[in-house]
């Protein structure tokens, strides 16, 4: 038998959060609301609201939030075990957080969040079949020639089958009460919801700092001793 090594995967972590329905319906509505209350720049037949551009964008600073951020930070930490990150050394901080809403129709296309470490996407209220999280690798390691993993190849009979080990695009079903973290430079999207039923998620960006920049060359050094340019 032949070895097969699997080099260099990216890993998607998702968990149930565990929280209880009755409040994570409640975090669902007060995003519903500030949708329904708000502006809707963005929008459209066929994109998703996303409350980052509706002045909506630190869920963090709401008190009802706060039990939701604090279980998040769980599985933060455990993402940080699964990759054997010292998570004593270091500090993680809630930089940006925002619901979105998909009507029938909408969804949110590919994109990345660059300026971040790692993302979260938390599902308060997802009805099934309101589509599901699609990750996109634009030059997958295993694409021996370009677009051989494009899905035209697999219509041309070009691929047998279509698996983990030959696409640039990885459907995950997500359900109510999922959350999914990882790399902010992966990129994402999601599938358009084709039903009437309700789609809502939270995404989050956190930023990972030293707690002791004493000696270590890369990532960022404490927030506590950063000091704005101004201030001299
Ligand atoms: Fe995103």
């Amino acid at each position: 038998m032949p070895e097969i090594l699997n080099c260099f995967p990216l890993t998607v972590f998702k968990d149930g959060l565990g929280l209880d329905p009755a409040y994570r319906h409640q975090l669902g509505e007060f995003i519903a609301q500030s949708y329904r209350d708000g502006v809707k720049i963005g929008q459209s037949n066929r994109a998703a609201w996303t409350g980052d551009k509706n002045g909506w964008e630190f869920l963090h600073e709401e008190p009802a939030f706060a039990a939701f951020f604090k279980a998040v930070h769980v599985s933060l930490r455990a993402y940080l075990d699964m990759l054997s990150v010292n998570g004593e050394r270091v500090a993680l901080h809630y930089t940006r957080s925002w619901g979105t809403v998909s009507e029938r129709g909408q969804s949110i296309r590919r994109h990345r969040h660059n300026q971040s470490h790692i993302s979260v996407v938390y599902y308060p209220v997802k009805d099934r079949d309101t589509g599901n999280l699609i990750f996109h690798m634009p030059d997958p390691l295993n694409e021996l020639s370009p677009g051989l993993f494009e899905p035209h190849a697999v219509n041309q009979g070009l691929l047998k089958a279509s698996t983990p080990l030959n696409s640039e695009m990885v459907d995950l079903p997500v359900a109510e009460d999922d959350i999914v973290i990882f790399p902010s430079k992966t990129f994402h999207g999601t599938e358009p919801n084709n039903t009437n039923g309700q789609r809502i998620s939270i995404a989050i960006d956190v930023v990972m700092t030293l707690n002791d920049a004493t000696g270590v060359e890369y990532l960022l050094p404490p927030v506590g001793r950063w000091r704005e340019s101004d201030e001299f």
